[in-house]
């Protein structure tokens, strides 16, 4: 039936499938624990977390600070036990960390995202991580190097655009002006923001991709850091290709465990099927199959 194992394998692993083995791993977390402790190894483990601010950014979208002892390195995510009836956990990316308080913000989507919502200031959240591979920072080269975020992608640039230094330049594309959040924070840490809106509401109208080929002319940007809808990302990856620009990019993919046990977030890798959780999320651009 299959000319290879690989098709077996992504027969096995991807499209609607992917729903039903979130059924399962989410169904077999039910019956072994209510609340499932995982540990592996000394860095992978949960903890328990108070919550210390809440503030809500726009309609639907939430912004909460918790006690977190580890530091993460930027584009690193963790994965949130969002409460009551929600069994699987839900990856978050560190949007800033700094003190032992890690910030992270989030748009609710479905009922994970709906539960974590309604926590309020002193709750407790249980929290597996810092997980998977953060940003290359070490690679910005010795122009300026520009971060490109959408939607929700915008929220682990924060902490990087941090840390690749006063120069850095950031490209935030919203749908509307009522969806801008965290311009100001930007601007605190970056040399220029530009911000666009797909439907003009809000400065620049049009895709974060126009303001990123224009910006380019300039010739002195080396680096780019990059995370939002998958469309935005194949025509980021194809553009720093086209100026040979050294680029990474954070994949939004649907996660299981988190931890490199259920396959759920397989993706093509350079030619082979990885796992984004644990050998991602960020990988090179040059490396991701978008057709896949
Ligand atoms: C590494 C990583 C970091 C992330 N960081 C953030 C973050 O900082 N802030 C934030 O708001 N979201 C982030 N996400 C997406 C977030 O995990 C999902 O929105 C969330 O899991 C949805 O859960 P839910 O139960 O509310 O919705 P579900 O009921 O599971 O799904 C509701 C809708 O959201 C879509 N969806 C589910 N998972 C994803 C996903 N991974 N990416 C895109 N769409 C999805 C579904 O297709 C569906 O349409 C991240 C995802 C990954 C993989
Ligand atoms: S989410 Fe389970 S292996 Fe990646």
């Amino acid at each position: 039936m299959y000319n290879t194992n690989e098709e077996q394998y992504r027969h096995k692993y991807c499209g609607y499938n992917k729903n039903i083995t979130l059924y399962l791993i989410e169904f077999s977390i039910s019956i072994t624990s209510k609340r499932m402790a995982i540990c592996v190894g000394n860095n992978k483990k949960n903890h328990v977390c108070t919550i210390i601010s809440k503030t809500q950014l726009c309609h639907g979208t939430f912004d909460y600070v918790v006690d977190f002892p580890i530091q993460p390195k930027p584009g690193q995510f963790i994965h949130i036990l969002c409460g009551e009836g929600v069994l699987l956990r839900r990856p978050m990316s560190v949007c800033d960390y700094s003190d032992n308080r890690l910030r992270f913000v989030f748009d609710v989507r479905g009922e994970g995202t709906k539960r974590l919502a309604k926590h309020n200031v002193g709750d407790k959240l249980d929290i597996l991580g810092p997980l998977g591979t953060g940003f290359n920072i070490d690679k910005k080269g010795s122009g300026t190097p520009i971060v490109i975020g959408g939607g929700i992608g915008i929220f682990p640039l924060y902490l990087t655009s941090k840390q690749l230094g006063s120069n850095v330049e950031s490209i935030l594309g919203f749908k509307t002006k009522d969806l801008v959040i965290m311009e100001q924070d930007f601007k605190s840490v970056c040399s220029k923001v530009h911000v666009c809106t797909d439907d003009g509401s809000y400065l620049s109208c049009g895709l974060v991709t126009d303001l990123f080929k224009e910006r380019l002319k300039q010739g002195d940007i080396t680096s780019v850091y990059a995370c939002g809808p998958n469309a935005m990302m194949k025509a980021v990856a194809k553009i720093s290709k086209e100026y040979n620009i050294f680029c990474e990019l954070s994949l939004e993919q649907r996660m299981g465990c988190g931890i490199g046990a259920c396959a759920v977030c397989v993706c093509k890798i350079a030619g082979q099927y990885k796992k984004v959780c644990q050998n991602g999320p960020v990988f090179n651009a040059k490396e991701v199959d978008f057709d896949e």
